[in-house]
């Protein structure tokens, strides 16, 4: 393939790239969007690999590499439940950073990628090796904490050294100096023992970023490491002259970078204080498990039958779905009980969190499978107001989402995160299986009011038990 029509097709698939994640803002869209990404990931792999910096004698290489690493992803993707998506996604950014440290460290020892290189070409090319190496190595092993905190191989609390900002200037005290002597080495040998000190702070330094962040905000940094591995990437497009691997990295890392702000938003987090690590602290205590206004009082348990009267009954209904639905896999129950409410003219509207669930937009892709229509799935913002004049919210395997304690007790980790305020309706509803806190491990005072009943039990085998009492 010549280099123009490989540029041609770069191009194309550039632009199919920046459709695909318009499409993907919209629930609606998404197919669309994700179908543009699939037909843009193929040009761009056929352009590169037939394109002329691949010789005949790489196809073997690539060939193998593709059937190994496809096997693996397929078999991932099968396998892998909704709920472990987030673990599976920061694996991922730990390989896209690995790859692009060993990108550089290739890069740097083949003389015929750089041989031919002179003055300020020499050390701008090194300097991108240099630069690549660093975010893929804080990428990598920053992942693979973020793997482990997610799949509970590590507590969620965060690690807090003492001094640990100073721990962290350090690092990049180190690795400046250390940039320096790379650029200024004489040789390839020389400047490797600069390039592996490099490597091995900013492997420390990723582990220690993600450590000290507190498991309440691993969704953030989730996005965060998505972002880096975005620029990882663009890094990787500069070693290797690619212009398609520096805007796809650039697109990547910016969007990456746009979700973790809204995210920090959703969770009323300053991005900064995120990344500085340990959550709900105030002067660098790790986060306690309770806020000091202990919920008090007495919880009231109701029954399927009894939900399904209630249900029955009411004019507006409210659905807050969260973890537990998930877990459950009640998506689709869910929607038979939304389906005969409906039908009886109630108005059903579901309520989704910026981030229920486990991952972003984890609620929205369960009630799409289920095929619950978009129009009556509605965020936080566009709802909160309706809850006073909303006759039962029935939340389903939620817990912090809904946590008053996030506006009423300021000690509390989650004082200030936007939370669905289902205590205003009504009757509240709360399915789960137990007393058992949710992911930030803080108390939920809502169990307690007044209006609130309990509804214990699995999510799937309750709601297949207030439908039969709905039909009945
Ligand atoms: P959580 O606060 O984690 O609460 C989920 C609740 O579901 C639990 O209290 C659990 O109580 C219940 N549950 C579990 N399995 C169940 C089952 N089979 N049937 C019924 N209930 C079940 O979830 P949430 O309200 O969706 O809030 C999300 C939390 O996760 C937030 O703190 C958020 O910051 C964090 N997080 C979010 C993301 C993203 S991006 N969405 C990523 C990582 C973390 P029982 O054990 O008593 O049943």
């Amino acid at each position: 393939m010549s280099s123009s029509i490989a540029t041609v097709s770069y191009i194309g698939a550039t632009i199919l790239f920046i459709l695909s994640l318009g499409g993907l803002s919209h629930p609606e869209s998404s197919r669309r969007g994700n179908l543009y990404g699939i037909l843009g990931m193929t040009i761009a792999v056929l352009a590169t690999v037939f394109g002329p910096q691949v010789t005949t004698q790489g196809y073997a290489w690539i060939i193998g590499a593709m059937v190994v690493g496809g096997s693996i992803g397929l078999y991932a993707a099968r396998t892998v439940k909704m709920t472990q998506m987030p673990e599976l996604v920061a694996l991922m950014h730990s390989l896209v950073g690995l790859a692009a440290a060993l990108v550089g460290y290739a890069n740097y020892i083949d003389p015929a990628a750089s041989g031919h290189l002179q003055g300020v070409e020499k050390v701008i090319h090194e300097i991108e090796i240099y630069v690549g190496i660093l975010i893929g190595a804080v990428t990598f092993s920053g992942s693979i904490i973020a793997f482990c905190k997610l799949s509970g191989r590590i507590g969620g609390k965060p690690l807090l050294l003492p001094g640990r900002h100073w721990l962290n200037l350090l690092g990049l005290l180190i690795i400046l100096y250390f940039g320096r002597e790379f650029v200024h080495a004489e040789s390839i040998e020389a400047g490797m023992k600069p390039l592996i000190i490099m490597t091995v702070v900013s492997l420390l330094f990723g582990i220690h970023m993600v450590m000290a962040i507190g498991g309440a905000d691993m969704p953030v940094v989730v996005s965060m490491l998505n972002s880096y591995s975005g620029w990882a990437a663009a890094a990787t497009g500069f070693m290797l002259s690619n212009d398609l691997l520096i805007v796809t990295g650039a697109l990547v890392g910016s969007s990456g970078a746009i979700l973790s702000y809204i995210m920090c938003k959703a969770m009323n987090r300053n991005f900064i204080s995120v990344i500085a690590g340990g959550f709900g602290t105030g002067g660098g205590a790790p986060a306690k498990a309770k806020g000091d206004a202990e919920p008090v009082g007495e919880v009231v348990s109701i029954s399927a039958v009894e939900t399904a009267e209630l249900l029955r009954d009411a004019k507006n209904v409210i659905i807050v779905p969260g973890y537990g639905m998930a877990v459950a896999q009640a998506q689709h129950t869910v929607f038979e009980i939304t389906k005969l409410l409906r039908g009886k003219g109630v108005n059903v509207r579901f309520g989704i969190h910026p981030v229920a669930g486990r991952m972003p937009g984890h609620m929205n892709v369960l009630l799409a499978e289920a095929k619950v229509p978009y129009d009556i799935v509605m965020e936080m913002d566009e709802l909160n107001e309706d809850f006073p004049d909303t006759d039962v919210t029935m939340v389903i395997g939620a817990n912090d989402i809904v946590n008053p304690a996030a506006q009423e007790d300021p000690t509390s980790p989650i004082a200030g995160m936007p939370v669905l305020e289902v205590w205003k309706a009504k009757t509240s509803i709360v399915m789960k299986r137990s007393m058992a806190s949710g992911y930030a491990g803080v108390d939920n005072p809502l169990f307690y009011k007044e209006n609130n009943r309990m509804l214990f039990g699995d999510a799937k085998k309750m709601l297949d038990e207030v439908l039969v009492a709905l039909k009945s």
